[in-house]
């Protein structure tokens, strides 16, 4: 029985057996069959949590881009590999098959290398959803230079914390984007970041808005030139199985953002395998994930995976509101789109929309529908599933984060019976555990606890670039022996795991994942400003959003508090970038504190929640006149 493609339940319960009783002949299995290697590993498995240290397929030489390009080339040379789908509906898609992505990842990886990029240096990608992000990916990928995506909506601020933090040599980037309506001056952006990062010796430009950019001498080049010139053949590095293949930041709760880092083999199996099954993916179908390539949504489920399975991969460049609320469907009608994967807070913007603008697109192509990032409400998958599934494509709500690399707790499309709000079960060679907050694993069903994994999986992230230490304080050291995820989860009477959201201090707004600490310094810089606390409350389309609590310096301030929310914001923008703006912003006198001086958030949280009527126990707080002031001031204030 071949354990790579499941396609029933009894199946999916019999290698799933298989993958937690023997994971290390499981996994080896897979990796056999499935994968292109120039030399195969000495030991599939080896693990230590206490360190942490987790290692597969050690000795184990290969390169990704061979197993992503290179070996379709001969069965599908021709197939569209990347399918573009440009910001403006007028403007033609690109259909860019295996053949042309190699000979293009090939002179992309030249470049880099003529620049002087070598194995095991960092490159930062800051690039609008055009092709050559995912090239200039690959391209790295292709040399052994390990690629730190920036998402484009991130600040200068932002870029240039991530950038020094793993000491970037190069950044590619374009002269601007599209988005909707609007163009972004992406080039500006970088060059007041890079004003920062003196480590920084090249910038690429590709060139898509056409607009007038300051070019840097000596720094800045433009890549179409340096393409042209460059060879079709570059031949792959062979990597380690545990070389790094990428970085990429994540919020924390506290401190700067962490650097995640993704090693080669484990990363590409298991990338691999999960696509293959999650979106039940047939060799003719036209895959779609609506997610950018600055998250890891889109490196594992727009890039690694679907490329690793020789799949037809979209790539859209615009919104989902441009030039209308059909765009998405749209799209769907016209690439004949089998599985579309989203975000829950689009599935509510566009649910608010009314039927027309569904209705008027032919749909009949889904086979398979997706979500992730956040959990759906019952409301929005219903929708989705009588309105975009017309009840015949299942959905998939996939558990997973970027710590994870790839979906973790989720439904096996047609093999899998759905039920709304729940991410099913756990995939295979997952091994989820629920603890209560003395530490006990909760055994049996109908429990409710923190979730945790109790045993390595492929893809989890090894380390926190820099900062080894904070990889285990935060993801080790709260369970014994576990991967903690942050997360609070319920298993209910068949064992379906429901995620029920975050237990610690990020935020998840719109799907994005959004630590309290760094917005609140953000705020902490306005000059007016002594202190903030950050909490989410619920907001019907974005999931959550952000409410500020703020100190003014000044007691009497007597500037307009609008003006002053307006500047606030403004500043979160510039630190860290528009996704990160408060919806709601409240002056107060204090916060509420223990006697160690810690916010005490659960009843900001409270009161941001319009739940005072059981506000726990304030009995160890310094300051538990302050609470009922912030009420107050909760239910008088004009917010924004
Ligand atoms: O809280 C969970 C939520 O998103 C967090 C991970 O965020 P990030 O690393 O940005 O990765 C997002 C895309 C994989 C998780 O800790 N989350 C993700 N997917 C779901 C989810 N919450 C509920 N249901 C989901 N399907």
């Amino acid at each position: 029985m071949s354990n790579y493609h499941i396609k029933h339940l009894e199946e999916y319960y019999q290698v799933y057996r298989k993958s937690v009783r023997e994971p290390e002949n499981f996994w080896e299995e897979v990796a056999e069959e499935h994968f292109m290697w120039h030399k195969k590993w000495d030991n599939v498995l080896s693990w230590d949590f206490t360190k942490p240290e987790i290692k597969w397929f050690e000795g184990a030489q290969l390169n990704v881009t061979e197993n992503c390009l290179d070996r379709h080339l001969p069965t599908r040379g021709n197939k569209t590999a990347i399918l573009f789908e440009p910001n403006d509906p007028k403007e033609a898609a690109e259909h860019i098959t295996y053949k042309q992505l190699h000979e293009r990842v090939n002179k992309f990886a030249n470049v880099l290398k003529n620049q002087g990029v070598e194995k095991g240096d960092r490159v930062c990608i800051y690039l609008p959803m055009i092709p050559e992000l995912a090239v200039a990916v690959l391209a790295c990928a292709r040399i052994g230079a390990i690629h730190s995506v920036v998402f484009a909506g991130f600040s200068s601020t932002a870029l240039s914390t991530r950038i020094n933090d793993c000491d970037c040599k190069m950044v590619i980037t374009s002269d601007g984007s599209y988005r909707g309506a609007k163009t972004i001056d992406l080039k500006g952006i970088v060059d007041e970041a890079l004003e920062s990062c003196p480590n920084v010796k090249t910038v690429l430009v590709a060139k898509r808005i056409l607009s007038n950019i300051s070019i840097k001498e000596g720094r800045d080049q433009w890549l179409q030139p340096l393409l042209d010139e460059a060879s079709t053949t570059c031949e792959a590095e062979v990597m380690n199985a545990e070389d790094p293949l990428f970085i990429l930041y994540t919020s924390g709760s506290t401190g700067k953002p962490k650097g995640m880092v993704h090693t080669t083999a484990g990363y590409m199996v298991y990338s691999a395998y999960t696509f293959k099954n999650i979106f039940q993916y047939r060799e003719n179908d036209i895959y779609w994930c609506t997610a950018d390539i600055g998250w890891i949504t889109g490196h594992s489920y727009i890039v690694y995976g679907p490329l690793a399975n020789g799949a037809t991969t979209v790539m859209f460049e615009g919104v989902p509101s441009y030039p209308d609320f059909g765009r998405f469907w749209e799209i769907v009608e016209k690439h004949k789109i089998n599985q579309f994967y989203t975000a829950p807070t689009a599935i509510r913007a566009l649910a608010k929309q009314g039927l027309e603008l569904v209705e008027k697109y032919d749909l009949s192509s889904l086979k398979v529908l997706g979500s992730v990032g956040e959990p759906i409400n019952e409301e929005a998958w219903h929708w989705y599933n009588d309105n975009i599934g017309k009840k015949q494509s299942p959905i998939v709500d996939t558990w997973w984060q970027t710590e994870t690399g790839g979906i973790m707790i989720s439904p096996i499309p047609f093999v899998t019976p759905t039920k709304p709000t729940y991410a099913t079960l756990p995939f295979i060679g997952i091994q989820p555990a629920l603890m209560d907050e003395n530490g006990n694993e909760l055994k049996g069903n109908q429990v409710s606890g923190r979730l945790c994994v109790k045993f390595p999986w492929p893809s989890i992230a090894r380390t926190i670039w820099g900062d080894h230490q904070r990889y285990k304080d935060t993801y080790f050291s709260a369970f014994e022996n576990k991967y903690f995820t942050g997360d609070g989860a319920l298993r209910d009477e068949v064992g379906y795991y429901r995620i029920t959201g975050r237990v610690d201090d990020v935020i998840i707004v719109s799907g994005h994942n959004l630590g309290t600490a760094p917005i609140e310094d953000a705020i902490n810089e306005h000059p007016a400003v002594a202190e903030s606390a950050i909490v989410g409350f619920p907001h019907d389309i974005k999931g959550n959003a952000l409410y500020g609590f703020v100190i003014l310096k000044d007691v009497g301030e007597t500037r307009d508090q609008n003006n002053l929310r307006k500047e606030i914001n403004q500043i979160i923008t510039e630190h860290i970038g528009p996704i990160a703006k408060l919806d709601k912003i409240q002056f107060t006198v204090g916060l509420p504190k223990t006697r160690s001086g810690k916010i005490m958030r659960r009843i900001l949280r409270k009161i941001a929640h319009n739940d005072i009527s059981n506000l726990g126990d304030t009995s160890t707080l310094l300051n538990p006149e302050v609470v009922q002031s912030i009420i107050d001031g909760a239910n008088s204030e004009s917010t924004n």
